[in-house]
């Protein structure tokens, strides 16, 4: 009995510390970099991204990195395009077409998680 409240109460606890503050939203991609609000034309590799407006907060998100992982699909044409694991991208710009909880990542970074034809996934991301 003991044990197994242990045991209860270590999963508890880690899966306080691992994941449950993600954020559920959807991320779309582009491809053109610079310039960018955050940097100018000052290059930031690929593995970027740009906020929506209350993500972005007036620039204070510029520079912080987020990990996102793809969920699954949003129904528009791909049934699975999530591909396997997590990337992390640092905010260089403001997306201003983007809904709350839109994330609009780099052509290669969406890539890297999913069937670029999807073209919009569902995905999680947290404060890396
Ligand atoms: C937006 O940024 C300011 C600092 O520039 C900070 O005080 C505030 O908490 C931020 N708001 C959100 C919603 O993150």
């Amino acid at each position: 009995m003991a044990i197994q409240r242990v045991i209860v109460f270590t999963l508890i606890a880690s899966s306080l510390i691992s994941g449950s503050y993600a954020i559920a939203g959807t991320a779309t991609y582009y491809n053109v970099y610079v310039p960018s609000s955050c940097y100018g034309f000052e290059n930031q590799g690929t593995m970027i991204a740009a906020a929506n407006a209350a993500l972005f907060n007036n620039s204070a998100a510029c520079g912080r990195r987020y990990r996102v992982r793809c969920t699954g699909s949003t129904n528009q044409g791909i049934p699975q395009p999530c591909r396997n694991g997590e990337i992390t991208v640092k905010i260089v710009d403001m997306c201003p077409g983007c809904e709350a909880n839109q994330v609009d990542l780099s052509l290669q970074a969406f890539a890297t998680i999913a069937d670029l034809d999807a073209g919009r996934i569902n995905i999680d991301f947290n404060p890396a």
